[in-house]
């Protein structure tokens, strides 16, 4: 069930149809007020541009202290990037432009899933994890890489995810770069209101608060920040406003894991810049490997040093005729984890939940979170994240 606020009812008809079929509408404050008292399962609050900015900003703000599960859309005449980046602040969590009511539809029904699935949890909304320490260092930033499409990426770094949180001692934020074709939160079963693609549009402003405001809470100690929607907003988001990002997750988390695509984009240079430890994945096929040889090449010219790169095999245990031994001779350098092949792992990414979450004794959840203990307490990077572009093409002069 929604409600909808809205002072001056009289073009409210086409909003309500767009709400869907459970919508009550009240015309006051005070009857929300009431409203909301006799209806502590409400899930979401629709707000008309009738109601005003400012007291919509207040309601939110008091609703995500009170009843931190609901969920408050905002409807305006017209949407601009600074008014987005001052309701996210406030916790509102859409806001749409009231003629397109298409959205409308689409934005009550995401923060409607978003409602439920908090309470089958039984946890409440949470979007702030704990201020850490100004004086702490940053959290590590760990970048799951492969050249190759379909090696093991987002199995890695959902599970890893979930791993370095389990302890309870560790914030961890997932990061989606595979801006085009991000499946992190599909491999997860969330439903995320804010996407990366949203930063685009609050990139000024962009600070601690409204980054918490385009995360979306997994589980306890797992915040991620999901990849956009429609693969076409990928477009407006600035290479640079990824590094911004990910310094300032950095130092928000613990620990950050980026989720990458097969590719060597801008995006993903970005975020090698800042990594701490790469964890590149191979798997027993002969295009697999060649494709990291060119990657361990490609990685040696830009200067990211050899002892952050770690080999992590996937499908280890498959029988092609290509042995560890020769794997680690072709690529010079040692496996550092060995994740086994099973058909668990498919099940549990169709099921949405992390392997190391449903089946946490199995092999391939006590590989990673054998390998997610180790680089987790490597030392960060030393003398500071520099542009390591930049030092290249000093080299290269
Ligand atoms: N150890 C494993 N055993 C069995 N299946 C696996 C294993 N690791 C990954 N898979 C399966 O392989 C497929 C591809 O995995 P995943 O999506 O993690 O790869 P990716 O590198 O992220 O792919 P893309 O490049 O398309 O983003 C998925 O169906 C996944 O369930
Ligand atoms: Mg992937």
């Amino acid at each position: 069930m929604t409600v909808l606020l809205d002072l001056d009812p009289r073009q409210a008809d086409a909003l309500i149809g767009a709400i869907g079929p459970n919508v009550r509408m009240v015309t006051s404050f005070d009857a929300l007020e009431a409203y909301l008292a006799a209806n502590p399962s409400e899930y979401v609050v629709v707000l008309a541009p009738s109601v005003g900015i400012a007291p919509a900003f207040d309601l939110a703000e008091r609703m995500r202290v009170e009843r931190p599960a609901l969920g408050v859309v905002l409807l305006q005449d017209r949407v601009d990037t600074s008014l987005l980046g001052d309701a996210l602040r406030a916790g509102v969590r859409e806001v749409v432009d009231q003629r397109d009511l298409a959205t409308v539809t689409m934005a009550v029904r995401r923060v409607a899933e978003l409602a439920t699935r908090m309470r089958e949890r039984g946890h409440e909304y949470e979007p702030a994890p704990p201020a850490r320490d100004a004086d702490q260092p940053p959290g590590k930033i760990l970048t799951v890489f492969s050249a190759k499409g379909g090696c093991g990426k987002t199995t890695l770094a959902t599970n890893l995810a979930v791993a370095l949180a389990e302890s309870g001692d560790r914030e961890v934020c997932l990061v989606d770069l595979d801006l085009h074709f991000g499946d992190v939160a599909i491999a997860m079963q969330l439903y995320p209101v804010h996407t990366i693609a949203d930063a685009a549009g609050v990139s000024g402003t962009l600070d601690d608060f409204s980054i918490r405001g385009l995360l979306t809470v997994h589980s306890p100690g797992v915040s991620v920040l999901a990849a956009p929607l429609e693969p076409g907003s990928a477009e407006s988001i600035p290479a640079a406003l990824v590094g911004h990002l990910l310094s300032q997750l950095s130092a928000m988390f613990d620990v950050v894991v980026v989720d990458t695509p097969a590719a060597f984009s801008d995006f993903v240079l970005a975020a090698f810049d800042l990594t701490d430890v790469f964890l590149l994945i191979a798997t027993l096929d002969i295009p697999a490997l060649k494709n990291l040889k060119l990657t361990l090449e490609t990685m040696d010219l830009l200067n990211y040093p050899r002892e952050r790169w770690r080999v992590v095999l996937n499908r280890a245990d498959s029988k092609v005729g290509l042995t560890i031994t020769e794997v680690e001779k072709t690529l010079r350098l040692p496996i550092s984890a060995q994740i086994p092949s099973s058909r668990a792992v498919p099940v549990s990414v169709n099921r949405g939940v992390p392997i190391v979450q449903d089946d946490p004794g199995h092999p391939v959840s006590l590989e990673i979170r054998r390998l997610g203990e180790r680089v987790a307490t490597l030392p960060s990077q030393a003398g500071g994240r520099g542009d390591r572009r930049r030092l290249l093409r000093r080299k290269a002069r």
